[in-house]
């Protein structure tokens, strides 16, 4: 047992090397396998209550209580305050919407939405963003780099920009959603379109960062998991700290997956919690891989014995079969996903289920999210099409209460909500299928009776 409150352990069970806080790794020394941040809470403060957290809204002015990640430092304590960068994430909102639940199928009042959106990037990453940026400062890191399908080095350059760091993106040439590359650009990082796909791009900048030293930010670097947990503390809250029935989801590298089983785990472990929500972790059609790990291969958390070499032999068969990615729902365009293996812990943690959804099922589920008063990007409908999908099966009840996650923000990718409407996709971004609620713009003469015509008189 280390003899720190705050500390680094692989989670491979053969393994479980420690290492210090302070140390900057995004895999174990030892074994190569991934890194958890753990915490011994006998010796940190915790409260008796999650309700205890709510206090912090009188104390708003402080921009510690003002974010609704750092709102719950107590339960991500690895650093001071004056390590803490932060730029108020987590002003996010879990919404009921009757006729997003009507869509999936479920009872009237069982639909939440957790919207990410609202974010200042506009996606979940500014949750993990503002905790690694910490543990950025905390190890005195002046340069910091990661791969992204997008939202990820949206989130890198806007925190970057804020804490005075040097930002690096590693992005797929012509791979991300132009609302994404605009606001690297905008940031200020240094944005190296590499010709490749995100899985290309991870393996690059992590080659990178080793030899030049930079701090990696992919959620590889388990201090960006421990921001995400609060995404569920949220939905907890917004709930009156009764865990929903599920957590829906959508999978790419399986940062938040992760995260979300870890939040819940060691909420359970705290006695903070007496019932866990069951997850259900939805990929794309065309990027399918934990859906192929879970249901086909059967492979499983194990105790922490899971199997690293089936793992290895997916990849490999992947490089022989020239097996690439393809979705419209390009956040989540991942084949190799790093964080697999934790993803794995938190299905065995939340009795959790995989599924994967086509991208025409994707991009109607987005639209009825617009139409139903939210809008978000296509990889985020992922979260409502695998619900509904999962209903259909009855692995969902009908009356349970279900929070999908919406992960970015509608204008992320303006590209593919046209091409949705319109029919007319990007070149290589086309979507076949039958795209039940096209909202079609109409063509009118500049003519008042004409427009009259067109409005229904
Ligand atoms: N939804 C959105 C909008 C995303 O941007 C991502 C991931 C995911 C879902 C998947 O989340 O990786 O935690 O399973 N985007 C990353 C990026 C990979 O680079 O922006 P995950």
């Amino acid at each position: 047992m280390n003899p720190n409150a705050v500390y680094q352990k692989c989670i491979h069970a053969d393994c479980g090397a420690t290492c210090d806080v302070g140390d900057v790794h995004v895999a174990c020394p030892v074994c190569g396998e991934l890194l958890d941040v753990v915490y011994d809470w006998s010796k940190l403060p915790v409260p008796a209550r999650l309700a205890d957290f709510a206090a912090r809204w009188a104390g708003r002015a402080n921009p510690l209580d003002f974010s609704g990640v750092w709102r719950f430092r107590e339960l991500l304590n690895f650093c001071d305050d004056r390590c803490r960068v932060t730029l108020g994430e987590g002003q996010t909102l879990l919404t009921p919407n009757a006729g997003v639940g009507r869509y999936v199928g479920l009872k009237d009042g069982g639909l939440f939405l957790q919207y990410e959106g609202l974010n200042p990037s506009g996606s979940f990453k500014d949750n993990g963003m503002t905790a690694a940026f910490s543990h950025a400062r905390l190890v005195g890191a002046r340069r910091v780099a990661c791969a992204s399908t997008g939202n990820t080095s949206a989130s890198l350059a806007l925190y970057a920009a804020h804490a005075g760091m040097q930002s690096i993106v590693f992005v797929g040439s012509g791979r991300i959603a132009f609302g994404k590359l605009a606001q690297a650009l905008d940031y200020g990082a240094l944005t190296l379109q590499i010709a490749g796909d995100f899985d290309a791009c991870m393996r690059r900048v992590k080659e990178a960062a080793k030899r030049l030293g930079l701090y990696l930010m992919n959620s590889v670097n388990p201090f960006r998991l421990e921001g995400q947990k609060t995404i569920m503390l949220r939905v907890l809250e917004a709930l009156a700290w009764q865990a929903p029935d599920w957590i829906v989801v959508p999978g790419g590298n399986l940062g938040n997956s992760s995260a979300f089983g870890k939040a819940f785990g060691e909420l359970k472990e705290l006695g903070l919690i007496d019932r866990v929500p069951r997850l259900a972790v939805i990929n794309a059609a065309g990027a399918d891989t934990l859906d192929r790990l879970v249901n086909q291969k059967k492979l499983r958390w194990n105790g922490g014995q899971y199997d690293k070499a089936a793992l290895a032999e997916d990849w490999a068969w992947q490089d022989r079969t020239h097996r690439l990615p393809h979705t419209i729902a390009s956040a989540i365009e991942i084949a190799r996903p790093v964080n697999a293996a934790k993803c794995l812990r938190a299905l065995s943690i939340c009795d959790g289920v995989v599924r994967s959804v086509s991208d025409a099922e994707i991009l109607d589920a987005k639209a009825q999210v617009g139409r139903c008063g939210l809008g978000c990007e296509p990889a985020s409908a992922a979260s409502v099409a695998g619900a509904r999908r999962l209903v259909e099966e009855g692995v969902i009840d009908r009356d349970a209460r279900v929070v999908c996650i919406l992960t970015g923000h509608a204008l992320k990718d303006p590209d593919a909500t046209v091409g949705y409407h319109t029919g007319r996709f990007a070149p290589g971004k086309e979507v076949e299928g039958p795209r039940n609620f096209a909202n079609l713009p109409v063509q009118v003469d500049d003519d008042i009776d004409a427009i009259c015509r067109a409005v229904g008189e």
